[in-house]
Parts: structure tokens; C-alpha cells; sequence
């Protein structure tokens, strides 16, 4: 039954769906089948499309219609694929695609960018005897500021030179930082020892703007006592999320090293496939997964949805808690464990992570799932 509530508790949500380019329709469409399935006829959900990225750019001249941008604003959240696609450029060398996802970040201020690292049973590790629980922490990826936040700032001459700025602000790392460390608390700790513990990664130990970035942090831990702080240069950062990535819990950092040691990370847990993400503000949610656009397989119906899956489980997830929608959440969880238990029995894993689904197969073994999930 569909109950339009009067109460406090809208039971009609609004949902704004940007597919994007490449593979990214697919993997959006194959996560709003399992939604609409997990949801059923218990919650309205009006979804509407809008239109951004490379391929509105190269028919429109504009990768981020204004239309859409006010779809987003007024939907109560995002999901997205994917966009941009390598050739389609702006006359300044960047690509016209990605300037979606860029300009909503600064838009609806979505400065935390969260991208767990987990790795699920049945999926194999490129990381030499490691299995189910050892891989399981979260990088909190600040999202507005550092060396993201001059694009299309700096300085360019001619063909010749070209800068771009790396910006630190109080307000900006103390927030992410919170952020970093209520998750914490919310979490039961590294797998290697059960320890709460928020990790600040930067380069303090050569630029100034990470030197800043880890006094603000460490301000910012004095109120967090129950939570470990604990350090680690970028670099030697990679170094460690290889040799005994089972210590980490939460890692936070700056804007572009995140947007590197995410997909580092993802390597470790079956590829950029497996990589969900939430991008989240005071007020907005933006849900899609950490990979990109996939050109070379889009259209070939074998791409692995389960990355944007899981993101729009979250999405349901943050709408329930945000709405006190208790059922949401439920859905949210319904959704992780049919992913997960469809991947142990093989029938969800796509060629990219060893198995031989379809992305159809992989939706179909996942609702069916949910089908005989209480
Ligand atoms: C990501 C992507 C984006 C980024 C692109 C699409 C702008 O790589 O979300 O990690 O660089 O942040
Ligand atoms: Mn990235």
C-alpha cells in the first residue's frame, strides 16, 4: 500500500538520478531495481532523471545543465553512475564530464566523502593471504577544500606554466575531522586489534598546508579521547595500506591524496567495482560509487553494479536516518546482506572480480535474495 504520510515522517521520497556516461546508466539503473525492490510498495520513491557529463556536454555544450543542478537541490537525495568520458575535454585540457560531480560537491557543500574499504567474503584480495575481516575501514575523503579547490583557479600561461593551489582551512579540517571520528565511534574499532582509531594521513613533514591540516586534527582529537589518534605521511601511507591494512579504522585526509589512496584501497578489496561511497553535507547526500566511467566495457552489460549497489543502500540508509524511517534503514541492511550472501555463493560476482554474472544476473541473483530476506 502507498501511504502518503501527514506526519513528520514523509513516506514519499524524491529521488534525482543522473545515469552519467560509460557504464555509469547501467550500474545506476542495476542499483534502482534492487531499491524499488528492497522498497517495494512500502515507500513512494519518485525518481527523475537529469542529464550531466561528457555526453550532454558534447550534445549541449553544457556538462551541468542548470535544470539538473535544481533537480538535485530540490530531490531529497542523489544517486549517480558515473560521468565523463576521456576525449570529451574542455579547450583547457580537463574533462568536461567530471565537472558534474566537481561543481555539486561545492554546490551542496557534500564535504565528506566517505568510501568504506571493505573486503567481502567471496571476493578475493589482490593482498596475499587476506580474507574476509581483515580489510574493513573507512576513508574519509575531505571534499570541498585541498588541492581540488583551486580547479580552474591557479595560473596558466599559455602552454607554458601552470599552477594549482592546495587550500587548508580551520573550518574545513575541523569538520572533516569530526566527522572522521564520530564515525569512529559508530564503528567497533580495526580488525587487527579492536581499537577505535582515526588515522590523519597528510605530507606535514614537507608542505605547510598539511603541517596546518594536522594541528587543526589533533585540536580537533583532544575532544575525542576515547578514540586512538594515530599518523601517517602519505606515502608511507600506501606503504601500510599494503603490508597490514587490518589496522586501520578510519583514515581521514585532504581532497586529491583521498581521491589516491581510495582507489588504492579498492585494489585491495576486489577492484574499483567493489568501491561504494557516500558524499555527504549538513544537508545534502550524493551516493555514487568511487570508479568511474568504464568506456571500454560500457554498453557490453558486464559491468560490476555492485559498488553503486551498495551506495544506493546507503543512500536509503542516510534518507531513514535523516527521516527517522525506520523502514529505510531496514531496506538499507536487507539490500548489504543479500549483496553479501550473493557474493559468498558466487551468483553476484561479475568477470572483474573472478565470476561469470552479467550485470542483469547480478541484480537478478541479489533481488532474489532479497525476496526470501524476512
Ligand atoms: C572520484 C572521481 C572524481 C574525483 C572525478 C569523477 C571528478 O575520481 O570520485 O574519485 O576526482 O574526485
Ligand atoms: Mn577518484
Amino acid at each position: 500500500m502507498n501511504v502518503k504520510s501527514t506526519s513528520t515522517n514523509p513516506q514519499t521520497y524524491e529521488l534525482a538520478i543522473v545515469g552519467g556516461d560509460g557504464i555509469g546508466p547501467e550500474v545506476c539503473g542495476a542499483a534502482l531495481q534492487v531499491i524499488k525492490a528492497a522498497v517495494g510498495s512500502n515507500r513512494v520513491l519518485t525518481c527523475i532523471d537529469y542529464e550531466a557529463g561528457a555526453d550532454c556536454y558534447t550534445r549541449t555544450g553544457i556538462a551541468f545543465p542548470d535544470e539538473t543542478l535544481e533537480g538535485c537541490k530540490k530531490a531529497d537525495a542523489i544517486l549517480h553512475g558515473a560521468a565523463g568520458l576521456p576525449g570529451v575535454l574542455y579547450p583547457d585540457g580537463t574533462e568536461a564530464g567530471q565537472d558534474f560531480t566537481l561543481q555539486l560537491r561545492m554546490a551542496l557543500d557534500l564535504y565528506a566523502n566517505v568510501r568504506p574499504i571493505k573486503l567481502y567474503d567471496g571476493v578475493s584480495s589482490a593482498l596475499k593471504g587476506r580474507g574476509p575481516g581483515d580489510i574493513d575501514y573507512v576513508i574519509v575523503r575531505e571534499n570541498t577544500e585541498g588541492l581540488y579547490a583551486s580547479r580552474g583557479g591557479g595560473v596558466v600561461l599559455g602552454d607554458e606554466v601552470a599552477t594549482d593551489i592546495l587550500m587548508v582551512t580551520r573550518k574545513g579540517v575541523e569538520r572533516i575531522v569530526r566527522f572522521a571520528a564520530e564515525l569512529a565511534r559508530s564503528r567497533n574499532g580495526a580488525p587487527a586489534d579492536g581499537v577505535r582509531r582515526v588515522t590523519i594521513v597528510d605530507k606535514s613533514n614537507v608542505l605547510r598546508s598539511f603541517a596546518l591540516f594536522r594541528k587543526i586534527a589533533d585540536r580537533v582529537m583532544e575532544e575525542y579521547p576515547d578514540i586512538e589518534v594515530d599518523y601517517a605521511l602519505t606515502d608511507a601511507m600506501a606503504v601500510y595500506m599494503i603490508e597490514r591494512p587490518d589496522t586501520f579504522d578510519v583514515v581521514v585526509t585532504e581532497n586529491f591524496v583521498g581521491d589516491l589512496l581510495s582507489d588504492l584501497g579498492a585494489a585491495t578489496i576486489g577492484g574499483m567495482g567493489m568501491a561504494a561511497a557516500a558524499e555527504i553535507g549538513d544537508r545534502f547526500g550524493y551516493f555514487q560509487a568511487s570508479h568511474g566511467t568504464a568506456p571500454d566495457i560500457a554498453g557490453k552489460g558486464i559491468a560490476n553494479p555492485i559498488a553503486t549497489i551498495l551506495s544506493g543502500a546507503w543512500m536509503l540508509e542516510w534518507l531513514g536516518q535523516k527521516n527517522n524511517d525506520n523502514f529505510l534503514i531496514e531496506a538499507a541492511n536487507r539490500i548489504r546482506r543479500s549483496t553479501s550472501s550473493t557474493l559468498i555463493s558466487g551468483d553476484a560476482l561479475t568477470t572483474d572480480t573472478g565470476g561469470t554474472a552479467s550485470t542483469a544476473d547480478c541484480v537478478k541473483a541479489i533481488i532474489d535474495s532479497l525476496a526470501h530476506d524476512g
